[in-house]
């Protein structure tokens, strides 16, 4: 690790750019070996300006190389959110017969002697696993005069139709477009307009087929769409999902348009997509989203960078309780981070006597499984010696898990960054598993094997040294407690 990743606040297993501003993941894609990641840059600021593309490598989605910047703005203005694909068949025409890779992107720029923005989708190429672009001379390959919020283009290959199929956030819709060559695109269908939050402008889309429970032969297709930040809400810009049937054309929503599913309740996991060419032997679907939000991501007390990337995560879907949903588990990659760990069988937590234990890192995997006795409520706490904390809270009685970053640390950039994250989680057999990723500056909660999910920043003015397991009113047992030390 270089001194600039020695900064304060700075993660320690988190994807950061080596300096500057970044948002939303893009163009993700595996090849030859390679996942790459690609991100909204700013590589003239710490706050959102004129985007770039930035570029980082890796071959086991831990450990990061940064690559220098992909895609820089041209006479179609600058670069925003996109997706990547690996062009097998050169459809495109761009790659002499072989296998290459195409980049799919938002040109942003404004109309001509106007203000009004104009958002056009184009395509860049690579003919060196990423490491060179080349701009497609046709650019743009689609727009539309009468949408003003028209971009993240998410493209894939779907073989029955034998077509790329590109999922647009239009508005507060998605569009879909088919296309043989990339180049030409057909509009095939528009989906949103009744159904799931319209709470912010639709955003970085994505559309994929996952087995529901494994099972290979009862397939759905998951929609992704971020929701940006309105002032009318507090939680600022968010990410739902929809459960449905596509097929090349048109999705259709199967979980009733009333209901919005949130893929996180945390405040901080925005415009994240999947990548895109995983091999079919692997066969997963991998997201990552931004760690970060809208309503204070210009804010956060960093110097020198700003944001960071989720922990890379497996999606899947998992009938629950509720219905079909959508579950993120951590890449089991993330294990070659793990040193020495320590487990504890065993526990019965009596109200007024809680569990103490010091942590020895700031970088830490902790399990802890708990089954509720009598208790009204049972938790942990991880905490400083300025008594800076964050609160994971389970309230057996309604069945409500909260993250409480109110007096995590530094939170005066922002009203809106103190708060308590709330969602319904049910016991399994009276039992609540919880996995917390802990890092320099975020926790990220897996209630139940990822059922759900909170991702939060906090920043601690010295890092967490304690860790508190309690129980109130009653009695909880915890059945072990697993404390692993992650490398940097
Ligand atoms: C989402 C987003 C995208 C856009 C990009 C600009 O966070 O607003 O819709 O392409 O950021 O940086």
């Amino acid at each position: 690790i270089k001194t600039r990743y020695k900064e304060i606040h700075r993660p320690q297993y988190h994807y950061s750019p080596e300096e500057k501003w970044m948002n939303d993941p893009n163009g993700m894609v595996f090849f030859e070996g390679e996942y790459h990641l690609f991100y909204q840059h700013h590589p003239f600021g710490t706050t959102w300006g004129p985007m770039h593309w930035g570029h980082a490598v890796s071959k086991d989605l831990v450990h990061w190389e940064q690559l220098p910047i992909a895609l820089y703005p041209d006479e179609h203005g600058t670069i925003f959110s996109g997706s990547a694909v690996v062009d097998w068949n050169d459809t495109t025409g761009f790659f002499d017969g072989k296998a290459g890779l195409v980049a799919i992107y938002t040109s942003h720029d404004t109309y001509p002697d106007s203000e009004r923005p104009r958002q056009r989708q184009s395509l860049a190429y690579s003919k060196d696993n990423g490491r060179t672009w080349i701009k497609y001379e046709g650019n743009p390959v689609l727009s539309d005069e009468e949408i003003t919020d028209y971009r993240d283009p998410k493209v894939f290959w779907h073989s029955e139709s034998n077509k790329w199929v590109m999922i647009l956030a239009t508005g507060q819709t998605v569009t879909l477009y088919t296309s043989c060559n990339l180049i030409e695109w057909e509009f095939a269908s528009e989906f949103g307009h009744q159904a799931g939050s319209h709470d912010g402008v639709w955003e970085c889309p994505d559309l994929f087929e996952l087995p529901v429970d494994g099972d290979q032969s009862n397939t759905r297709w998951v929609m992704l769409v971020s929701i940006g930040d309105d002032p009318a809400f507090p939680e600022g810009s968010r990410t739902q999902y929809f459960i449905g049937q596509f097929d090349g054309k048109t999705f259709v929503n199967e979980h009733g348009d009333d209901t919005t599913l949130w893929l996180d309740f945390g405040r901080d996991n925005y415009a994240g997509v999947s990548w895109s060419d995983v091999p079919e032997d692997d066969g997963r679907r991998i997201y990552i989203g931004w760690m970060s939000n809208w309503r204070y991501a210009n804010l956060l007390p960093t110097e020198g960078w700003r944001s960071a990337m989720t922990l890379p995560r497996e999606l899947f879907l998992t009938t629950t309780e509720l219905g079909v949903r959508v579950v993120q588990k951590v890449v089991s990659e993330i294990q070659v981070l793990r040193n020495e760990s320590e487990v504890i069988e065993e526990v019965l937590l009596e109200p007024n006597n809680p569990f103490h234990c010091d942590l020895l890192s700031s970088l830490m995997e902790v399990n802890i499984s708990f089954e509720k006795r009598d208790s009204t409520s049972f938790g942990v706490i991880f905490e400083n010696s300025i008594q800076e904390k964050v609160i994971i809270q389970y309230d057996a009685v309604v069945e409500k898990l909260t993250v409480d970053r109110v007096n995590a640390g530094i939170k005066h950039f922002s009203d809106s960054f103190a708060a308590i994250q709330e969602a319904i989680v049910k016991t399994e057999n009276n039992q609540l598993h919880l996995q917390i990723w802990l890092d320099t500056s975020s926790v990220e909660v897996f209630a139940n094997d990822g059922k759900a999910v909170c991702t939060s920043l906090v920043y601690p003015n010295q890092p967490y040294n304690k860790m508190v397991i309690f129980s109130k009113d009653g009695i909880t047992k915890i059945s072990s407690v697993e404390l692993a030390e992650l490398s940097s």
